[in-house]
């Protein structure tokens, strides 16, 4: 049965916004949030059941678990049992900010919020709504990103309502994310810090800070490291399909199939680009990774507000490892369920 979803403006009413999400969470009730990330499906990450109730909005497998959200350092030791030291120097470079760091969790943290596991993701967001809510709720909060499993993660309130509207009763509308792709997931529990996925906060950031990092190269096979990988993600309505290399074989190849399948296609391309697209559909993802992170899910969310059938995604280097894998977990790629 469908609910009443209200959305409160935080730019507008704050206060109202960070109180009314804080009691939602405290009752044991879910509500979506803004991060400087994506937006998040938060609940208490010491309750059970209102963690259940995330999986069951977003129709997320239960296997897959979440990133449990703290506001300050204390709160970490009611989540975590040890903090390795480079684990702490990684806090004290990128939180609060994009990076979750896996660490062994304490007992009071629930097996749902984990998906069996004996570890937990841990982020300190900076978004002043998220860090708030979670001070004002005194507890850590646990959030998937607040779209339906498997779409694009939502980087508005818009995209939240699109996907979850009378499925939560609660949306906090804190205009669009920052940084627009999750954060980057470390692995901190062994020897060497590994990179299970790519994020705002890049290989070679950490590896200034930690020595040597480990990047997680993916696998369509096997059992995986962070459970989420087994799962196709991001993915739009239409089919995308990946190039890169020279810029203009690139463009070519593009240009020629778009005409070839006669389809209704958009093209994502950089900036720089846009003039070899003449005549066709095409946009650009700026010309900073910084732009194309943000600018990465409102394109492939809008593709599929237009109805486009395909996205030829034109990739360059300056987009960087997020949007990368991002758009290679959506793609089409042949042998892949
Ligand atoms: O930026 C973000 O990370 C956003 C905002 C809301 O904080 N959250 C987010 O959560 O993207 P989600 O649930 O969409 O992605 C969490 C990823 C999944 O791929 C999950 O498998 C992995 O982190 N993960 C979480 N806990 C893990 C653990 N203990 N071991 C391995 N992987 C883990
Ligand atoms: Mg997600």
């Amino acid at each position: 049965m469908a609910i009443n979803t209200e959305v409160i403006d935080a730019g507008k009413y704050f206060e109202y916004a960070v109180d009314s999400a804080a009691h939602v969470i405290g009752g044991g009730g879910i509500a979506a949030l803004p991060t400087e990330t994506v937006y998040g499906l938060a609940a208490s990450g010491l309750d059970e059941r209102a963690v259940s109730k995330v999986f069951e909005a977003k129709g997320r497998p239960s296997d897959n678990p979440l990133i449990v959200h703290i506001s300050d350092l204390n709160m970490l030791r009611e989540v975590v049992s040890d903090i390795p030291e480079k684990a702490l120097a990684l806090m004290r470079a990128f939180w609060p900010g994009p990076l979750s760091i896996i660490l062994p969790k304490l007992p009071c943290i629930p097996t749902v919020v984990t998906g069996g596991l004996d570890t937990v993701a841990v982020r300190m967001p900076s978004h002043p709504v998220m860090r708030a809510v979670i001070a004002r709720a005194g507890v850590p909060i646990a959030a998937p990103s607040a779209n339906i499993s498997g779409k694009p993660s939502p980087t508005s309130a818009a995209h939240v309502q699109h996907d979850l509207s009378g499925r939560i009763p609660l949306i906090i509308d804190g205009g669009a994310c920052g940084v627009g792709v999750e954060s980057t997931v470390m692995d901190m529990t062994g020897q060497k810090p590994v990179i299970l996925r790519p994020g705002a906060v890049t290989a070679h950031m950490v590896s200034q800070v930690t020595g040597d990092v480990k990047i997680y190269a993916g696998t369509l096979s096997g059992t995986p490291p962070s459970p989420g990988m087994k799962y196709r993600h991001y993915a739009p309505k239409a089919s995308v399909y990946f190039f890169e290399g020279n810029k203009n074989e690139v463009a070519q190849n593009i240009v020629s199939l778009y005409y070839l399948c006669n389809e209704n296609a958009l093209v994502l391309c950089p900036d720089e680009c846009l003039p070899l697209y003449a005549g066709i559909n095409a946009l650009g993802m700026g010309i900073t990774r910084g732009q194309a992170e943000a600018a990465l899910f409102s394109r492939l969310r809008a593709a599929d507000d237009e109805c486009y059938g395909s996205i030829y995604f034109h990739y360059a280097e300056y987009m960087g490892e997020a949007v990368k894998n991002r758009i290679l977990r959506g793609a089409e790629i042949p042998g892949r369920e």
